[in-house]
């Protein structure tokens, strides 16, 4: 299977474990990426199930509008059922770094807000340590050069995503070089830096299942305690 066609299978996967959860007037949360829209295309089938959709992204947004899936705004949204996304990474804890499509903050507001993350991923997101995919870290412009210092003096190496500016209309600086043992620890001190809006780390609150596609199908993985 190529890393296309495993993707498509994960996203029919997570709608085939959402639909049980569907109610006419129930919300779902809707990530971003190229994983996520495979799950935005097949959950068309179920459109008429659940009342609508929040996107963490507005690339998500148009794509659930055009295929008639109503978007809400969250502010209109109490609670969200269940959350389907992609993720760059996990670990065995199913902790996450995501941020690759640039959507990390809505992605963890979006989070905050649902009952469920299923996070939906090819296998070659698996990892055994969180770090190998540079972290992104979402920041506010004028910060940017005072927050990229301080991610050097954590043993850091930021670069900054050129031509990149995200829905918020802030700036992402991608670290490399960090192993993340405790990505915990990580996730709490880079947020405590002045400037940075949100950092890419979901380990505080990481996905409640993975559905992870390879080449002998989807397996379902709950995090190990
Ligand atoms: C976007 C994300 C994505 O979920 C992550 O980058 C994975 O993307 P893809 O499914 O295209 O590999 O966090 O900000």
């Amino acid at each position: 299977m190529t890393q296309d066609e495993l993707k498509q299978a994960v996203g029919q996967a997570a709608v085939d474990y959402i639909a049980p959860k569907l109610r006419p007037d129930r919300i779902i949360g809707v990530g971003t990426g190229s994983t996520a829209n495979c799950f935005i295309d097949a959950l068309a089938r179920l459109k008429d199930d659940f009342a609508g959709a929040v996107a963490s992204s507005d690339a998500s947004a148009e794509r659930l509008q055009k295929l008639g899936i109503k978007v809400f705004d969250l502010n209109e949204v109490s609670e969200l059922e269940v959350y389907v996304d992609g993720a760059d990474e996990s670990n065995e804890y199913l902790e996450l770094i995501k941020g690759g499509g640039a959507a990390l903050t809505r992605e963890k507001i979006v989070r905050a807000v649902s009952k469920e993350f299923v996070c939906i991923a090819d296998e070659s997101k698996w990892v055994d340590v969180l770090g190998r995919f540079p972290l992104p870290v979402e920041v506010i412009p004028m910060a940017r050069s005072y927050v990229a210092r301080e991610l050097v003096k954590m043993g850091g190496s930021p670069v900054y995503r050129e031509g990149v500016v995200t829905d918020n209309g802030c700036v992402i600086l991608d670290v490399y070089d960090f192993k993340m043992v405790d990505p915990r620890k990580y996730e709490t001190e880079i947020n405590q830096i002045a400037g940075v809006v949100t950092n890419g780390l979901f380990a505080q609150r990481g996905a409640d299942v993975l559905l992870l596609g390879g080449k002998d199908g989807v397996k379902t993985i709950y995090p190990k305690y």
